[in-house]
């Protein structure tokens, strides 16, 4: 049987979607599963993550599973030169499974290629992450009750955010959906994304004053920060650090059903007074991740 990687979140089809929301929703009821006894999972992160990292090893974890693997690559033979070709090739002889974060575009694909078991990318670069984009979709549908007609509003760092990428892509599998991108120019939706969505007669609008008015409508606010690690020249990195904050007073257009969502880490785009209206969903989104990636290594193994 061919494996099941999970590179790109276009690997999924939109049946695969529905089907990890139905997964997820499972496993938020009953989160503990001896799915993964006698199994093992390689957890390898070239590049820094607490969320990706931390829930998917709880997950690996609550489904029974045994994890190997490093937070920091300096500690693995990757400092005395070896290839993430040979990395993965050896690595994939332990294991059932491999997730890995890698700084670099393309990597994960890369290692799917030279693996021989399943890969679940946690993030290439500024390229996908895929199991964001699920979790995000979860925490859209357990707020919204659906997956689509939704206006959703992306703001901030739409360049190099790759959730905000793989989300387009997923949400445009589902009728009725507007989206309005809020960015400088330097940060501006790259043109790939709004010509697919161009091409698939879906509204998109563009914005650079981040205003009541401008999100007054929104369904989803999707906030992003400003990803300074994937700046070549700190000079402009420091133009744009501070480009949108979210203030509770910000909000008070918006309608009640409104949820704000964010892949965290925040640096400063949102003020800790939202964190107490009830509009904002970041930390329970986190949670979702947890029941999502728990979904998304059973579907991949085929184990439910
Ligand atoms: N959302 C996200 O990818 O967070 P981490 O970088 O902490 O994993």
């Amino acid at each position: 049987m061919k494996k099941k990687d999970l590179i790109s979140i276009t690997d999924y089809t939109r049946n695969d979607y529905l089907r990890i929301m139905e997964l997820a929703a499972e496993f938020e009821k009953n989160p503990n599963q001896n799915l993964l006894e006698g199994k093992v999972v390689a957890s390898l992160f070239f590049e820094p993550s607490t969320r990706t990292r931390l829930s998917f090893e709880t997950a690996i974890s609550r489904l029974g599973g045994r994890i190997v693997g490093f937070s920091d690559s300096s500690s693995s033979s990757v400092t005395k030169g070896e290839t993430l070709h040979d990395t993965i090739r050896m690595v994939s002889n332990y294991v059932d499974l491999i997730v890995m974060r890698h700084p670099i575009e393309g990597s994960a694909r890369y290692a799917s290629e030279v693996s021989k078991v399943p890969v679940i990318n946690a993030g290439d670069g500024a390229n996908q992450h895929p199991t964001q984009t699920l979790l995000d979709m979860y925490s859209i549908i357990k707020t919204q009750g659906r997956l689509d007609n939704l206006k959703i509003y992306m703001v901030g760092d739409l360049k190099y955010g790759r959730t905000v990428h793989s989300l387009i892509m997923a949400l445009s599998e589902f009728e009725g959906q507007e989206f309005h991108f809020i960015a400088p120019p330097e940060l501006a939706m790259p043109r790939e994304y709004t010509q697919f969505l161009k091409e698939k007669n879906i509204p998109c609008y563009e914005y650079t004053d981040f205003t009541p008015e401008v999100i007054a409508d929104a369904d989803i606010l999707y906030m992003t920060r400003v990803q300074k690690e994937r700046f070549s020249d700190p000079i402009e990195y420091e133009k744009v650090k501070n480009v949108y904050i979210l203030k509770n007073e910000m909000l008070k257009l918006t309608k009640d059903s409104l949820r704000i969502l964010h892949p965290l880490p925040r640096v400063n785009e949102i003020c800790t007074d939202v964190d107490s209206n009830p509009k904002a969903y970041y930390f329970t989104q986190a949670l979702n991740g947890m029941y999502t990636r728990e979904a998304i290594i059973a579907h991949t193994l085929g184990l439910k």
